[in-house]
């Protein structure tokens, strides 16, 4: 700038800067301003801590129901977030004295959420104390409160293939209904080849709404029956050779069933060669202890510890069996512990070990070596050695 142009400027203007911006603060209202950022706006919608839903419709399907679920108007719930095809709610639930979670695969199309609609599946499972409940319990106008849509369970373009092999078992085929209708819709761009196991043919479900879907020509369906033989199905489990005969080097593979499926498929997919970065399984929900945990079950078998729980600064004392995790427990208690996969992977059950020893299954992969180190647990998969000391949701 030269100095005929600074000459040019009505320098008294500058004194009255500071004078004027005073006079607009003192004028200002003491509220905070009503907007937000559109960033914020966006977060808020897309992981809301909580949702609430009214179910709308219910679907008898073979030995399962699936539900429809809206937004609660009456509760201030006008949308619902959006989720990638694959991932999961989690209920909360309150059964007897019990508050309790179960995640839940989403089996309907993300642009269905934008249009305010979610489904999910649930089969009644034997000894099912959530499945039962749900099953026997909700109606259409049964209110509910949801988490936001969670999971890693999803097809990531930057790291999966453009060809997908789904293994599904029984109620694991939620996610891949999922994904078979976001294919057909146009929202995901991939092709599915999947290989559904049942019992019989008459467990299998969806059956009629997966021909629809194979319609669209990048989804396809191959249905094994283990406990049947029928022309025109495959008999037997999915073996290393069906799925080898159904992938190439080119494909990504999605597992989504029963605990025990997942251990049958990882040998089978270990006799191929396939690494664990090649074969995802969705999270299975709580951990049964089995073979592989004699260890334990040997020095802990029948025996109920005390825990002793501090939560939001509130300290009981409560028993925890040996057979099943500390987040049972706290649940039988009436905590109301944060929790949503309920198998290690998510984090949000994450609370401090202040003393006692917990014995966590080898195959749980989700805790961080942060959290080893500095004595964080995720209680729905830890089970009690000992009486332990428990801080949840505050510090000392
Ligand atoms: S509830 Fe997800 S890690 Fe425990």
């Amino acid at each position: 700038m030269n100095k005929d142009c600074l000459n040019s400027i009505p320098l008294e203007r500058f004194g009255q800067i500071i004078p004027r911006r005073r006079g607009t603060i003192e004028r200002a209202s003491n509220e905070f301003p009503k907007y937000e950022y559109n960033a914020n706006v966006l977060a808020k919608e897309l992981h809301p801590k909580i949702q609430h839903v009214i179910v709308s419709e219910i679907e008898e399907l073979n030995g399962a129901k699936r539900y429809t679920l809206v937004p609660d108007k009456e509760a201030g719930q006008e949308k619902l977030a959006y989720f990638n095809a694959g991932q999961y709610i989690s209920l909360n639930l309150k059964i007897g004295d019990s508050l309790l979670t179960r995640p839940y695969s989403l089996c309907s199309s993300p642009k269905e959420a934008l249009d305010g609609k979610y489904q999910i599946t649930v089969k009644t499972m034997k000894n099912g104390f959530a499945s039962e409940y749900i099953n026997t319990n909700f109606n259409v106008g049964t209110k509910l409160e949801i988490s936001s849509p969670a999971g890693f369970f999803y097809h990531e373009p930057l790291r999966d293939k453009k060809k997908v092999l789904g293994i599904a078992g029984g109620s694991g085929i939620a996610p891949f209904i999922s994904f078979a209708k976001a294919i057909a819709d146009g929202t995901e761009d991939f092709d599915l080849t999947l290989l559904y196991g049942s019992r019989t043919k008459e467990e299998i479900l969806f059956k009629d709404e997966l021909e629809e879907l194979e319609k669209c020509g990048r989804v396809k369906v191959i249905h094994i029956l283990s406990d049947e033989e029928i022309e025109g199905y495959r008999h037997g489990f999915i073996s290393a050779d069906l799925i080898k005969e159904n992938m190439d080097e080119n494909c990504s593979i999605f597992v989504c069933g029963s605990q025990g499926m997942y251990d049958y498929i990882a040998k089978e997919t270990q006799k191929l060669g396939l690494t664990r970065k090649q074969v995802r399984f969705d999270a299975y929900g709580e951990y049964k202890l089995g073979e592989r945990d004699e260890a334990y079950v040997a020095a802990n078998e029948g025996k109920t510890y005390q825990l002793t729980v501090t939560m939001d600064f509130e300290t009981v004392t409560i028993p925890a069996k040996t057979d099943e995790p500390l987040l049972v427990a706290f649940e039988r208690a009436g905590l109301k512990a944060p929790s949503r996969c309920r198998s290690g992977e998510c984090g949000w059950c994450r609370c401090r070990l202040v003393s006692g020893n917990v014995y966590v299954p080898e195959k749980i992969e989700g805790i961080r070596q942060y959290d080893k180190l500095t004595g964080y647990i995720h209680p729905c998969c830890s089970f009690p050695c000992s009486d332990c000391r428990i801080y949840i949701n505050c510090e000392e």
